[in-house]
């Protein structure tokens, strides 16, 4: 067990954490997760003491960390530390960057080193890369390899910081599905990340972080469904809808694509849906509502509740009354109609954005 007494981290600049008391059972798999900027890095690093904190008490299983005598290698062998950064020995085979810590710090043979490394390559499906160096592999391979190697140290508490954040999109999937076996291992994880699906999916409790500590303590239904704190419903919501706002005819469309493509990868939105998604968008606004208007104003939502439901648009834009859904573009409108399952127009009169559109996008 974890047990955070008052703990306060201070920096010159930043006090990012303030007042921290918390309790973590032994096999919780906890989301950390919250703005940036709000200490989550800075809780891990003081919970493995990479930080020292200015304040407070740390107990591991009992054992004060923060105690100024206490074995730091003995407590620091417990826990594991996974990056966002591979930090992977550039000189040393894979097996080998696997094989160090055990030998050098636990005393293991190098048989027996040579044996678990194998065993963890395997099970995070690299086996056959163990005579590979490093820079022979893709991002999300490296990633696994650094998580083989945190194993191989057998250690109770795993701590993972944005451990897919800098992969290429392509490679995430392939670190979530390992980091997912993890979790089912009875292993106790804190796992920092900004996808939201994958730590609701794996996850038994979730930290909001905010306001210079834990700012919201809850199931992750609690947290993502039924937040009971103002800051942790606007996180929530924001992750959940994404807001575009065009104010000309001369828009940044790319930079806008590219957003919804970034808010759909968020939410691990499937990607034929991502791609209807994104294509409403692109016929609605960027074919039928922009070009009917002098000067454009377009406010274009999009919503996405998760799983098996449909994504849905709502779109306002300036102008006289004009259902587009009667819009003389009728190639554009055909397109619409083939991915969305209802589309709704309706004058919100008195609005400043008085045409409103909505369009439920099919998920199947
Ligand atoms: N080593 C450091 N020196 C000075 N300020 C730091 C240091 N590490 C983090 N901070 C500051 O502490 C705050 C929290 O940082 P961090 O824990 O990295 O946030 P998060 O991981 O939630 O994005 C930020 O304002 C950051 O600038
Ligand atoms: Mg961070």
């Amino acid at each position: 067990m974890i047990k955070i007494e008052h703990l306060r981290k201070q920096y010159d600049n930043a006090i990012p954490l303030k007042d921290v008391s918390v309790e973590i059972n032994d096999g919780d798999v906890i989301a950390v997760i919250g703005p940036s900027g709000t200490g989550k890095s800075t809780l891990l690093r003081c919970i493995n003491l990479l930080e020292k904190p200015t304040d407070g008490h740390i107990w591991i299983d009992g054992e004060e960390i923060t105690a100024r005598r206490c074995n730091l290698e003995k407590i620091r062998q417990k826990m594991g530390m996974v990056f966002q950064s591979f930090n992977l020995f550039g000189h040393l085979t894979v097996i080998e960057n696997i094989m160090l810590s055990p030998m050098d710090l636990l005393g293991k043979s190098k048989q027996e080193a040579y044996d678990t490394g194998m065993r963890l390559l395997r099970t995070v499906g690299l086996a056959e890369k163990a005579l590979n160096y490093p820079d022979e592999l893709s991002g999300g391979q490296k990633q696994r390899i650094a998580i083989a190697r945190t194993l191989a140290m057998d250690p109770d508490i795993i701590l993972l910081d944005e451990p897919t954040s800098a992969l290429d999109p392509t490679m995430v999937g392939e670190v979530q599905a390992v980091i997912r076996d993890l979790a089912k291992t009875g292993k106790t994880l804190m796992i920092v990340t900004h996808e939201m699906s994958f730590a609701r999916a794996i996850s038994n409790r979730v930290f909001f972080m905010d306001e210079g500590g834990i700012y919201e303590d809850g199931t992750p239904e609690q947290i993502f469904e039924h937040p009971r704190r103002e800051k942790t419903r606007r996180f929530v919501r924001k992750l959940k809808v994404l807001e575009l706002n065009i104010a000309s005819k001369d828009y940044d469309f790319l930079g806008m694509a590219s957003q919804i493509e970034g808010y759909c990868s968020r939410n691990q939105i499937p990607k034929k849906l991502a791609s209807r998604i994104l294509l409403a968008f692109e016929e609605t606004v960027g074919q039928i509502l922009v070009p009917a208007l002098e000067q454009p104003r377009v406010q274009a939502v999009v919503e996405y509740a998760g799983e098996t439901e449909n994504a849905e648009w709502t779109i306002r834009c300036n102008g006289p009354r004009r259902d587009p859904t009667a819009a003389d573009d009728a190639l554009s409108l055909a397109v619409v109609r083939g991915i969305a399952e209802a589309i709704e127009y309706s004058w919100d009169e008195g609005e400043e954005l008085p045409n409103r559109l909505r369009l439920k996008i099919r998920h199947t």
